[in-house]
């Protein structure tokens, strides 16, 4: 049976990749392969027991009912407090706006902020759904390019380049999912500043934030009160590991955040009430915060030094180190070029000849390049090793 969706609704609009590869993965698997999957952006780990409980006792005590739109106001006075306490600009609960996870926070900025004829400034490589929500708000997102000699990173020039046709937004995401990259204070200030002039919203997707490994941390929360049209999301899915619980936030002006809560109440009302007191348990006990997200940021470091040391064996792809985030931004293009494909021909080559699954650059912007998940267990990431070092061999021949 074919669904009739409307097609102005959904022009545009295609599955996530990283979706894609991981179903195929999962195929794979269910036919008896031994498939290694390294694609998805999800933590492994369990989400810390002090949060599973509080979970549990909201339940227990009849925390089942209708959340309130904007969320619980104790949980936006814990959200406030967490980000002025990381070195943001002052912020009262009305400036905050919870979600059912970060993703959907996003999508109501967007569809806040921009509409039809606006240009929303994507710089790429993007995390998958920023184009398709521009579209979804039927506003244009407009790929600005971004060079591996800048890091991966928007400078001011090509901003102030791509903002000479008008746009009414950009999104930032820092640290980044697919590079890893991170924004020092001073690439922000010119940022900010050609963003400021022309009179555009910014909207800074921190959603690793707190996964990171340099100092220091540049957050635009802390520029809010200089430049006003700045929308801080973050969530609760990387750093706690509470993918599943959907919870996710924003930060921004008081009418902004009206209006979003407006278009939520509309939409979903909000995450389940439960799931809020969780993330409220999450912040309220700063000791068990730290310990918890910080054991789980030194696992990923860990990780990210076994893998960087071992792919040195691999011929012919380079991983960047990142700053931050659990991705590895993988070049592949020498191997592109041995296969005579572009970055999806090459992990569908993975997925069925090594049964390893890792993204396409393609479905962040950028030809040549996979992206690779370290959010597994150690052995697992040794054993994608071994199956990239027998691609590598396999790929570009026994001359290397
Ligand atoms: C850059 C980025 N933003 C937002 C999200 C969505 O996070 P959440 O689980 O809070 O919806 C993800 C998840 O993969 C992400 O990588």
């Amino acid at each position: 049976m074919t669904v009739a969706a409307s097609p102005g609704n959904l022009a545009g609009i295609e599955e996530s990749a990283t979706l894609g590869m991981t179903a195929r993965a999962a195929a794979l698997s269910r036919e008896g392969r031994s498939v290694v999957s390294l694609s998805a952006g999800e933590p492994d780990f369990e989400t810390p027991e002090y949060i599973r409980e509080a979970g549990v006792r909201a339940i227990r005590e009849g925390h089942t009912h209708y959340p309130p739109a904007a969320g619980l106001r104790a949980l936006r006075e814990a959200i406030a407090a967490h980000v002025m306490d990381a070195g943001g600009a002052p912020c009262s609960p009305s400036e905050i706006l919870v979600s059912a996870g970060a993703k959907q926070v996003l999508f109501e900025a967007f569809f806040t902020l921009f509409g039809p004829g606006d240009r929303v400034l994507v710089p790429a490589p993007f995390w998958v759904s920023y184009p398709a929500m521009a579209r979804l708000a039927r506003a244009e997102p407009v790929i600005v390019e971004t060079r591996a000699e800048d890091g991966w990173k928007l400078t001011a020039g090509s901003l102030e380049e791509a903002a000479a046709g008008g746009a009414r937004g950009l999104v930032l995401n820092s640290p980044s999912n697919p590079t890893g990259a991170m924004y020092e204070e001073s690439e922000l200030d010119s940022l900010v500043e050609v963003a400021e002039r022309h009179g555009m919203w910014i909207v800074s997707d921190e959603i690793y934030r707190e996964i990171r490994y340099r100092e220091p941390y540049a957050s635009l929360a802390a520029r809010r009160g200089e430049y006003e049209r700045i929308v801080v999301v973050d969530g609760f899915s990387k750093a706690y590991a509470m993918t599943g619980w959907r919870v996710g936030y924003a930060v921004g002006p008081v009418d902004v955040v009206e209006a979003m809560t407006t278009l939520q109440g509309h939409v979903n009302t909000n995450t389940a009430l439960p799931c809020q007191y969780a993330a409220l348990a999450a912040l309220a006990d700063e000791g068990a915060r730290r310990a918890a997200v910080g054991a789980m940021a030194k696992a990923f470091a860990a990780r990210r030094a076994l893998l960087l040391s071992a792919l040195e064996r691999v011929p012919g792809i380079h991983p960047l180190p990142p700053d931050g985030a659990f991705y590895l931004w993988i070049d592949a293009r020498e191997w592109c070029a041995a296969l005579g494909g572009d970055s999806e021909a090459l992990c569908y080559d993975l997925l069925e000849n090594e049964g390893l699954a890792l993204v396409p650059g393609s479905a962040f912007g950028v030809e040549g390049y996979v992206r690779l998940s370290f959010a597994a267990a150690d052995s697992v990431l040794e054993d994608a090793v071994d199956r990239l070092a027998s691609a590598g061999v396999r790929i570009l021949g026994g001359g290397r």
